[in-house]
């Protein structure tokens, strides 16, 4: 994360520095590559000058769910879409654009508290198929043991550098219980974690706001852990099908300007 700081829980939940750096020093944390084409979907936020800081989902095509602690504090003016670019470095591939509206969840106060998600709508369509994210009746892909992937540009290690290349993880969804032991603040209802309880793979700082997927569906935005990849501190994702609600009224509002023919 290249920003300072939004609150003090992100400063506990994304920033402790590390006691113990995990051994495997690879991709999310413990990842492998993904590429574009087959998650088009993905995109990552950079601020003005092109510095990665968080991802995202296209879910429609002038509007990119990402995580409201990615977003808030931010003037659209100040962020970009980075669509349809594998390798960060590649600035011919895929599009940069500047979001024309940011709408962040009006009970949003800290990313451990809930309610951390934010629609980006963009002026132009993006050339990209979005992905439909978890509608209430989803409740089954939430179910401990479900197999998801996580994507994302972040930290390939807990204080390590971001990634250049889109990375993925497998990272199976753990029992509420399980989490709630973990951390005090977690809320059943509108979070979910996934991991493993020995640590060393997991999403890490820079993937906050991306999309954790299954079944061609977006069930959760990455959102705060303690660390990364740390034994018994698994990431936490909002619980998207809760949202559902929320999001729809947004997603599917055209944007100013565009016309509906
Ligand atoms: N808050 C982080 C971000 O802004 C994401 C942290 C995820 N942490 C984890 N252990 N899975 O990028």
């Amino acid at each position: 994360m290249r920003r300072l700081l939004v609150s003090a829980v992100a400063i506990v939940t994304c920033c402790l520095p590390c006691t113990t750096v995990a051994a495997a020093d690879v991709q999310v944390v413990g990842g492998e590559r993904a590429s574009i084409e087959a998650n088009p979907w993905a995109v990552h936020l950079t601020d003005a000058r092109g510095a990665q800081f968080c991802g995202g989902t296209i879910v429609a095509p002038t509007k990119v769910l990402t995580a409201a602690h990615c977003a808030l504090s931010r003037s659209p003016s100040e962020l970009r879409v980075v669509a349809g670019r594998e390798d960060k470095q590649d600035r011919e591939a895929g599009v940069s654009v500047t979001p024309a509206d940011i709408w962040i969840h009006k009970q949003y106060v800290a990313a451990d508290e809930g309610e951390d998600v934010a629609v980006l709508t963009l002026k132009k369509a993006l050339p990209y198929t979005p992905l439909p994210f978890a509608e209430l009746t989803d409740r089954a892909l939430y179910q401990p043991g479900t197999q998801l992937r996580a994507l994302g540009w972040g930290r390939t290690s807990e204080n390590g550098k971001t990634s250049r290349y889109l990375m993925q993880a497998t990272l199976p969804v753990l029992p509420d219980d399980f989490c709630a032991e973990t951390y005090p603040q977690f809320v059943k209802t509108d979070m979910f974690c996934a991991g493993y309880e020995g640590g060393k793979i997991d999403t890490c700082q820079g993937d906050s706001g991306g999309p954790i997927v299954v079944e061609g569906k977006l069930v959760g935005v990455t959102s705060w852990g303690e660390g990364c990849a740390r034994k018994g501190k698994p990431g936490v994702y909002v619980r998207i099908a809760r949202y559902a609600k929320d999001l729809h009224p947004v997603v599917d509002a055209l944007p100013t300007g565009v016309v509906d023919p």
